[in-house]
Parts: structure tokens; C-alpha cells; sequence
């Protein structure tokens, strides 16, 4: 990572986590049809388990899937990967010479479903994108929120009024979001309790630099 913010009085943040978090433009036109296209799977497939608990969990073939609005959400996610690559190597993504590859899968979680904690290991990128959020119960505030950890290890020791140091993110989805995170960032997801459902597509990026990184 080459982030280097610089501030008055010379200090500087060293160990910046990028994390992209947008809406893009037409997402609430798409995700009608992307609902549907994940409910017909479900019904056609008892999916995997991995780290979902109370919900379903497809098979990590999505981006195989012959819908247009797959192929919509797929040029997000290249997008989103192409914004993040700038300010992370000081390249534009087409500079690096990486090579990307995406796998995906689909994710519903019902009242009382949840993500356990997690990496996702041998991966650069990962992110979610939220097709349907439901609709929360107002007495449950953490109720399907994505939480992001301090990857700092130990940070947590350093006492220091209203510290910044290993205080969780948490993010409050809604549909259209996409979110993106450097793949070893440890996250969960707060089990979803309200009505209705939580449905997100998750996925891998997977770079092969080649010989073009240095
Ligand atoms: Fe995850």
C-alpha cells in the first residue's frame, strides 16, 4: 500500500485501510430483477453455508449466471475495484498490469440471520452489493449492519479520551449500496432481526500482478 495522507504540524496517518462505499446510478432500477433472479436460484439450489448463519448462501458461481443485470453488477464491481487501485498503488488500475478475476455468490438472511466474522483469504478485494435491506426493527440499531474492524492489532490498548484506535465501523446498508474492502479486513453482520429479507451479492477479487508489480 502506497496511502500516504499528509497534515499540519507534521503529522502523518500511516496504515490508511481504503474502503469504497457508493450508489451507483440505475441500482434501484436493477434490483427488482436481481431479487428475482436470486429467489429463482434458491429455489433451484440449497446453496453452501460458509459463513452465513439462519439464511442462504449460493454457490460462488454468480458471475456464471446468464442474466444482463449479472453482467450490470459485474462492470460495478470492475468500477469499483478501478477506483480503489488508484489511490492504493499510485496506478490506474490499467497500469498495474493486474489481471482480475471475480467470484460471487449470493447471500438472503431472514429475522435472526447473520454473518459470522470473517476474512476472505487469498483474495485483494472483496465487497457487497445490497440488493434488498428490509426493513429493520428500529429497537435492534446494530439489526443487519455490516461492522469493519480495526485491523491494527492490539490498538485497543492505547487509553486516550474518545480514541479512535479499535473502534469498529459500523455500516448501515441500504439498497444499491455497494461496499468494498481490502479482502483481510476482519467483518461480520449483525443478525438481521425486522421484517422482510436482507438479500446482498458478495464477492472476490483475485489479481494476478504477473511481473508488471514492483
Ligand atoms: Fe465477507
Amino acid at each position: 500500500m502506497r496511502i500516504k495522507v499528509e497534515l499540519d504540524g507534521g503529522v502523518r496517518l500511516l496504515w490508511s485501510t481504503p474502503v469504497l462505499q457508493r450508489h451507483f446510478e440505475g441500482a434501484d432500477a436493477l434490483n427488482p430483477a436481481l431479487i428475482d433472479i436470486v429467489h429463482q436460484r434458491e429455489t433451484a439450489d440449497v446453496g453452501i453455508g460458509k459463513s452465513v448463519v439462519g439464511g442462504w448462501h449460493s454457490r460462488e458461481d454468480v458471475m456464471a449466471w446468464p442474466e444482463p443485470e449479472i453482467g450490470q453488477l459485474r462492470d460495478w464491481i470492475v468500477e469499483a475495484v478501478k477506483t480503489l487501485m488508484l489511490p492504493t498503488t499510485g496506478k490506474a488500475a490499467e497500469a498495474t498490469g493486474a489481471a482480475g478475476t471475480i467470484s460471487a455468490w449470493a447471500n438472503i438472511l431472514r429475522p435472526g440471520g447473520y454473518h459470522r466474522m470473517h476474512t476472505h483469504p487469498g483474495c485483494v478485494w472483496s465487497g457487497v452489493y445490497y440488493i434488498e435491506t428490509g426493513k429493520p426493527d428500529i429497537d435492534h440499531p446494530t439489526a443487519g449492519r455490516l461492522e469493519l474492524y480495526d485491523p491494527r492489532t492490539a490498538v485497543e490498548m492505547m487509553a486516550l479520551p474518545e480514541t479512535p484506535f479499535g473502534q469498529p465501523v459500523l455500516i448501515d446498508p441500504t439498497p444499491g449500496m455497494m461496499v468494498v474492502f481490502p479482502s483481510w479486513l476482519r467483518h461480520m453482520v449483525h443478525p438481521f432481526v425486522g421484517e422482510g429479507e436482507r438479500i446482498t451479492i458478495a464477492w472476490n477479487m483475485l489479481l494476478d500482478i504477473g511481473t508488471t508489480n514492483n
